[in-house]
């Protein structure tokens, strides 16, 4: 049916519009590089020890005794964690943790915070199925 020219050019035509289209789609995608620093490490190896994630959710996986933590940073702040990882509540448990592991923690949350939105009805999706933050 197709001459084997017609074949080729179809063919060359298919593999020359994947490699643009890959090239533009990686180009275009909406990625922030936030550089971790130490103490947001240590503070999700905490996060991890103190098994955190078995009351609380981040991007809304995790268990469900708390409240979801991945935007708790910008919406409550630093001082309002602090107090809360420092007494714990009539529900969450005091773990006596030191200073410099509630800095660990807090740095972790603020990491957190930037990487993204937990809720999704706050997202706009953009015309290439991208997510607009
Ligand atoms: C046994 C379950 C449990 C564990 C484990 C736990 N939490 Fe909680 N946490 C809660 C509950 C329940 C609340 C809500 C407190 C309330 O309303 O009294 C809460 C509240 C919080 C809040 C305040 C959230 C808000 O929006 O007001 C922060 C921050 C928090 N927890 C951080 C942590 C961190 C960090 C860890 C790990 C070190 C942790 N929690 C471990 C149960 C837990």
């Amino acid at each position: 049916m197709f001459s084997d020219r017609n074949k080729y050019v179809l063919a060359m035509f298919l593999v020359g519009g994947f490699i643009i289209y890959t090239f533009q789609l990686y180009n275009s995608l909406p990625v922030k590089q936030i550089a971790v620093s130490q103490a947001a490490d240590d503070g999700k190896i905490l996060w991890q020890k103190k098994n955190c994630i078995s009351c609380h959710q981040i991007y809304g996986l995790g268990g469900y005794l708390g409240p979801d933590l991945t935007n708790v940073y910008s919406k409550k702040g630093a001082v309002y964690i602090s107090a809360i990882l420092r007494g714990g509540t009539n529900i969450m448990p005091n773990m006596d943790l030191t200073d410099s592991e509630i800095e660990e923690l807090l740095a972790y949350l603020k990491d957190v915070d930037q990487s993204g939105k937990a809720d999704p009805r706050t997202f706009t999706i953009n015309t290439n199925g991208t997510i607009h933050q």
